[in-house]
């Protein structure tokens, strides 16, 4: 089967960007937000990404009119019923999303695929908490979604090689390349990212060098395109704490342990670009 209509829930940094990939690439998308305004407003961020991209001669308007034409935005989870995928996009925390596949499951015809896009959690939880474990996997997009090429599958125990097979056509379909990746904390990428930036904030705890000085040594010394505390603002440091919670909890390794100050700067909402402030400020 084909995806041609995608439903994607949680209005996120994660959400926004997949809707966008999605539409851009030629599918219908119906995106969910449990509030209209918040729906409203990622059309809004959708329209201007989009139109920044033609200013820059980098997607003709036709394009643009048409990708816009393809997404609808409802705070009604009833209106994913008719979608051929469903990609779950909210916060990373196991029960809201255990609740939420199994709203999805009663909701959303034989057919649909249920992913999600968690970034450590069990894809297998997820799956048992629905009637359809064989048509439920991870679809897991990078940061941002628009920009990064990767795509991990992830299979969980019970899923049937259709769904993942659909799973991986709709990331190619997408201009993604995919990797299977088995269901196991972190899969491959954060799996090996995450003990990285958890290290990067325990330097600057402990005094090593300043938050500039140990992102610069990092793209200076390592060719990275930027550096650990500036990646911890875009990806958020609540996700991050999540992400490394699961990690710790799956492996109890000490360097997935998060490290104190990351769960201060938590505490104090300083959650990085989506609160304006993080290691760094975007007030400014
Ligand atoms: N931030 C990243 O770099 C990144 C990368 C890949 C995957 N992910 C994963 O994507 C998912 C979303 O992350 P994000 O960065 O977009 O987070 P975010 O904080 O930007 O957005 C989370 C969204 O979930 C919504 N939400 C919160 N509780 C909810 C509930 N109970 N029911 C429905 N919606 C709820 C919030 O309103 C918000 O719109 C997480 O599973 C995360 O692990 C994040």
């Amino acid at each position: 089967m084909t995806v041609k209509r995608v439903g994607i829930v949680g209005s996120g940094i994660m959400g926004s960007g997949i809707a966008e990939v999605a539409a851009k690439s030629g599918h219908e998308v119906v995106l969910r937000s449990r509030r209209q305004e918040t729906a409203d407003s990622m059309v809004a961020g959708l329209e201007k990404s989009l139109a920044k991209q033609v200013e820059k001669g980098k997607l003709a308007d036709e394009e643009r009119q048409a990708t816009v034409g393809r997404v609808t935005v409802t705070s009604d989870l009833g209106e994913l019923r008719e979608c051929d995928l469903v990609i779950e996009s909210i916060v990373e925390d196991l029960s809201a999303k255990k609740h939420l596949f199994n709203e999805l499951d009663r909701i959303c015809a034989e057919h649909t695929i249920l992913a999600t896009n968690t970034s450590t959690l069990p894809v297998i939880e997820l799956a048992m908490d629905t009637g359809r474990p064989q048509r439920v996997c991870g679809i897991h997009f990078f940061n941002p979604a628009p920009v990064m090429s990767l795509v991990e599958i992830v299979r969980p125990l019970t899923a049937d090689d259709d769904t993942i097979a659909e799973a991986r056509a709709f990331a190619e379909a997408c201009g993604k390349t995919p990797v299977e990746v088995k269901d196991q904390a972190g899969f491959v990428v954060n799996a090996l990212l995450f003990p990285y930036l958890n290290n990067a904030v325990r330097l600057l705890e402990q005094g090593v060098a300043s938050k500039e000085d140990i992102d610069t040594a990092m793209k200076g010394g390592c060719g990275f395109p930027m550096g650990p505390l500036a990646l911890l603002d875009l990806v958020g440091l609540d996700t991050s704490l999540a992400i490394l919670e699961a990690l710790y909890e799956e492996f109890k390794e000490p360097n997935y342990s998060p490290v104190p100050l990351l769960r201060r700067m938590v505490s104090a909402e300083l959650l990085g670009r989506k609160s304006g402030r993080g290691f760094y400020d975007y007030h400014r």
